[in-house]
């Protein structure tokens, strides 16, 4: 096939109306030319990191009116919003194993030509980890301690499945996706460069795993561990066996494989 052919046709006309609203013009010129990119992956390697910076972008312009809707308490609202931002989070996890079809040498070459460049620079993932306090603050006003209630209560003493429970909800798994895509990144890392590698700032890629193991919402999920306490102080922590032949109760370790398993 004629590759300069193709290549002009690629980025369009730039004059029918699709492309005037869409701005693919400026889309599709804004990867190298390609003439100028060191390998045949690394196109590929632009196009997934401008695709998750929009991705980011629409998660924080949607926080952004997730957290207007839940201060009007317009719980229905907020609830649909958050379902775009948790698809949208789900999609970016996944778009990361698109770079794992690229080779550890062939990235290399790619790894050349960022200079001092990281992730870490990133605007929308930047953005998104200032985001989350507010929120919270936002949601305590309207539908806990502003509402005169307690997190204990919404999940537990006073437990209805009602509004205050499903925003609550909302706002973990926004959280636990956020860590599953930082969880995926360090995987696509493992696979590219290796998890013992320093990274280009001269910091050791293993570091990463504090930051995808920091919560959003720690209270969201300090709620449950002090529902399971109390719960297992009622009941107790070590119940009978549901094998009535079995001894009781099993001794301490006796619930995990010799490969680590176990319930
Ligand atoms: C082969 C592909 C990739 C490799 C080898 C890679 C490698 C790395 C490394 C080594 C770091 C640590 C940077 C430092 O310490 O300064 C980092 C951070 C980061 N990367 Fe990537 N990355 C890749 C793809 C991506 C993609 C596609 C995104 C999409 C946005 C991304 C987003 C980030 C973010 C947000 C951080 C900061 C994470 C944090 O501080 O927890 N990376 N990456």
């Amino acid at each position: 096939m004629d590759r300069a052919y193709f290549y002009a046709m690629m980025s369009g006309r730039g004059d029918l109306d699709y492309e005037a609203y869409l701005n693919t013009r400026q889309v599709l010129t804004a990867q190298k030319d390609f003439d100028a990119l060191c390998n045949r992956d690394e196109l590929q390697f632009q196009i997934v990191h401008q695709v998750e910076e929009l991705w980011m972008k629409l998660v924080a312009y949607t926080l952004l009116d997730i957290d207007e809707r839940i201060a009007a308490r317009e719980t229905n609202r907020a609830l649909t919003l958050f379902a775009r931002v948790h698809r949208t989070l789900r999609l970016m996890a996944d778009q990361l194993g698109l770079l794992e079809t690229m080779s550890p040498k062939e990235y290399q070459q790619i790894r050349l030509q960022l200079g001092n460049g990281s992730g870490q620079e990133s605007p929308g993932f930047r953005t998104i980890l200032k985001m989350h306090r507010p929120l919270w603050q936002s949601f305590d006003a309207a539908y806990v301690t502003g509402a005169g209630r307690t997190l204990d209560q919404i999940y537990d003493t006073g437990y209805g499945h009602d509004d205050a429970y499903m925003v609550a909800e909302a706002m973990t798994e926004f959280d636990e996706l956020f860590q599953a895509f930082r969880t995926r990144h360090i995987q696509l890392i493992g696979r590219s460069i290796g998890i013992g590698a320093q990274s280009l700032k001269g910091r050791p890629v293993t570091l990463l795993a504090e930051g995808a193991a920091r919560r959003f919402f720690p209270e969201l999920w300090a709620v449950r561990e002090r529902m399971t306490d109390a719960w297992g102080g009622a009941y107790g922590r070590v119940r009978d066996s549901l094998d009535p032949g079995a001894r009781h109760p099993a001794p301490a370790g006796a619930d995990i494989d010799a490969d680590g398993g176990g319930n």
